[in-house]
């Protein structure tokens, strides 16, 4: 009587499909919905194995169990219910997503200075696919924000560098070939390998940075109502679609002194969720320094976490003298050099004036820095950075 072909089964019963992703076999349902957590590891695996779907049920005991149906089942399961993909954050598990993200300040690596609120709002982006884009100064941490994040997520993850390009169409779409025996053949960029990966986290590091003709490639990638890649532009027909599930993370150097990066448009920053990384402030910062170098003397780490301080806030004021502060990325180099055996006068020779402007002799910014670390090497011993007459070489010069 209880034939378990035919018990339960009905047109309303829900089937899944099975996709891996990592070493993870991960259940589907057809409007996008998560499984996975319902269902025991081997039934997934078995049935990915097999190319098989799998179909929710409910025994005569009350419990359901997960049955292995053929694939078209899955397809016919897609078809009445049309997935609207506009409507955002649908609750997918949605208690295992809170967990997770709730969670995850434990993933953020120690060695990464960042608060809380703005580690899980960068979690939260990424679990959700959103097209996240970290932005601030140059040197505070945008890049390895967005590297932890990558590791955080375990998914497949791309890393492309786009300040590094010089030829935007090769490195994101391919290039044509040549060859005596076969004449011209296309051979297709990572890029397009990453894009078509489902649930990949696709690092786009420097976008800023990036030529513009980079930029107009991404743009129907981005945006959530196209999601597709265009490889010809002559000839508008072969586009590639971007597979479910994956997220995008860019860099940016916004509204900062550096002059490499180009004004990005518009439309291209208002496909993205902004993440902004802080600077970090006097106190955060020394913590970092004394973090990463334990033998270094404290009473040093806490004038370089000073003397950096001091500098960010000195250009942000209204009167400010210098067009940015010492960055952590700096901070960080120069404390390697004290713990290498370098005094502090010496490492900030070396890793701070060179980043200053020093035209203008006196009211030039690498005097205006120099003066501030020099409050900070008045040790007694007579290593005067500073004296009179350099003073006045440099307003001769
Ligand atoms: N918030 C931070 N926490 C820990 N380390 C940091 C932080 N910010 C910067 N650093 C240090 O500075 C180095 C450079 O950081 P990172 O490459 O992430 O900067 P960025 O913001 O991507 O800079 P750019 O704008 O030049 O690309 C790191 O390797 C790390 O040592
Ligand atoms: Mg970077």
């Amino acid at each position: 009587m209880n034939d378990k072909n035919n018990k339960g089964v009905s047109m309303n019963n829900l089937v899944v499909k099975i996709e891996m992703s990592g070493n993870r076999y991960n259940a589907w349902s057809a409007d996008g919905t998560k499984y996975t957590s319902e269902i025991s590891n081997s039934t997934r695996k078995g049935a990915f194995q097999n190319g098989m779907a799998l179909e929710r049920r409910t025994g005569k005991n009350g419990r359901t169990y997960w049955w292995k149906v053929p694939m078209d089942v899955f397809e016919a399961s897609s078809k009445p219910s049309v997935p609207d993909m506009s409507s955002v954050d649908i609750p997918t598990d949605h208690a295992e997503v809170l967990n997770f993200i709730h969670n995850s300040y434990s993933l953020k690596p120690q060695g990464l200075m960042m608060n809380e609120l703005k580690w899980k709002y960068l979690v939260r982006s990424g679990v959700r696919g959103k097209n996240i884009m970290m932005t601030g100064p140059a040197g505070c941490g945008k890049t390895m924000a967005a590297k932890s994040l990558v590791n955080s997520l375990d998914r497949p993850d791309f890393y492309f560098n786009l300040g590094a390009t010089q030829d935007p169409r090769a490195t994101l779409i391919g290039n044509v070939h040549f060859e005596k025996k076969s004449g011209t053949y296309f051979s297709e960029s990572l890029f397009v390998k990453a894009i078509q990966t489902p649930n990949a986290v696709i690092l786009l590091d420097e976008l800023s940075r990036a030529h513009p003709d980079a930029w107009n490639i991404l743009m129907t990638v981005l945006d959530y109502g196209q999601r597709y890649l265009r490889l010809d532009e002559q000839d508008g027909q072969a586009t590639i679609k971007v597979a479910e599930g994956v997220t995008f993370v860019a860099t940016a150097n916004i509204g900062n002194e550096y002059t490499s990066t180009r004004v990005m448009d518009k439309a291209l920053m208002d496909r993205f969720t902004i993440v902004e990384m802080d600077v970090l402030n006097e106190s955060e910062e020394f913590t970092l320094l004394e973090y990463m170098f334990p033998h270094v003397d404290l009473s040093v780490l806490g004038s370089v976490a000073k003397i950096a301080s001091l500098t960010r806030n000195e250009s942000k004021s209204d009167t400010a003298r210098i067009g940015s502060g010492i960055s952590t990325r700096t901070t960080v180099e120069l404390a390697g050099l004290l713990f290498d055996g370098f005094s502090l006068p010496e490492a900030a020779e070396v890793s701070i004036y060179p980043q200053y402007d020093d035209a203008g002799g006196v009211d030039s910014e690498r005097t205006f820095v120099k003066q501030i670390v020099q409050k900070f090497c008045d040790d007694g011993s007579s290593d005067d950075l500073f004296n009179e007459e350099e003073i006045h070489e440099a307003t001769e010069a």
